[in-house]
């Protein structure tokens, strides 16, 4: 049985060079966790894994809402906060809406309306980690393949690449070129199935050898 590495996955499916001799950068925002590789020649060659991703945000959120407004909301409102209203950066988007929750006071139901710039810094902690993650991989790249990293960008893949501003706030950080891969909820699936179709050629190679 061959065991396909997420980070390759999603490198496939992003469709970066795996094969050559190229570095190539992949950080995949999942749900549970942020994975960051550096690739070439097909194998990861760094690596981190952090347990933070878009549930950490979405908790983030809840926190932060509770602190500021003394309102309690749900996990999945917190997710559609994360989605519709919050931005990786204060800048350019400003949107307002209503949030719905329960007042820790009273108890009883109560609605604000926020705007996104109100929102800044909520998720600051899981942002810094997740940018911790891509320096600290950054400096363990072998200097040949930093130099391709910074010729050909840093591809995010995940749902968490969604965030608005993510991108902007990662080549900020770093001043290196970001990317958000097309399709990026998909990435991973479609270069699993990519790969197993690789696989498939390989494997009936192989049997014709041996027949
Ligand atoms: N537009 C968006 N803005 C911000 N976050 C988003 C957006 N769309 C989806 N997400 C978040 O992406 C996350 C899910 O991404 P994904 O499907 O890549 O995770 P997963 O592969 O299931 O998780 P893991 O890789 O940790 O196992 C959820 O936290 C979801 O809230
Ligand atoms: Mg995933």
């Amino acid at each position: 049985m061959t065991l396909l590495e997420e980070p390759i996955a999603a490198a496939i499916g992003a469709g970066l060079p795996l094969e050559e001799p190229i570095g190539s950068m992949v950080v995949d925002i999942g749900g549970g966790t942020t994975e960051v590789a550096i690739m070439s020649l097909g194998g990861i060659v760094t690596c981190k894994s952090i347990r933070v991703g878009g549930d950490s945000m979405d908790e983030s959120i809840i926190n932060f809402i509770k602190k500021r407004y003394n309102l309690y909301i749900g996990e999945s409102f917190a997710e559609q906060v994360k989605i519709n209203l919050c931005s990786a950066l204060i800048g350019d988007k400003n949107v307002r809406m209503n949030i719905q929750g329960m007042c820790s006071f009273t108890g009883l139901p109560k609605t604000i309306s926020v705007t996104t710039k109100e929102l800044a810094g909520a998720l600051k902690s899981p942002l810094n980690a997740i940018i911790d993650a891509v320096k600290q991989t950054l400096e363990k790249a072998p200097p040949q393949l930093a130099a391709d990293i910074v010729n050909n960008g840093i591809y995010l893949t995940g749902g968490g690449a969604q965030l608005d501003g993510i991108d902007r706030l990662i080549n900020a950080e770093t001043d290196i070129t970001v990317h958000i891969a097309d399709n990026p909820l998909d990435c991973v699936v479609n270069g699993t199935a990519k790969a197993v179709e690789h696989i498939n050629e390989i494997e009936k190679m192989y049997k014709g050898d041996f027949m």
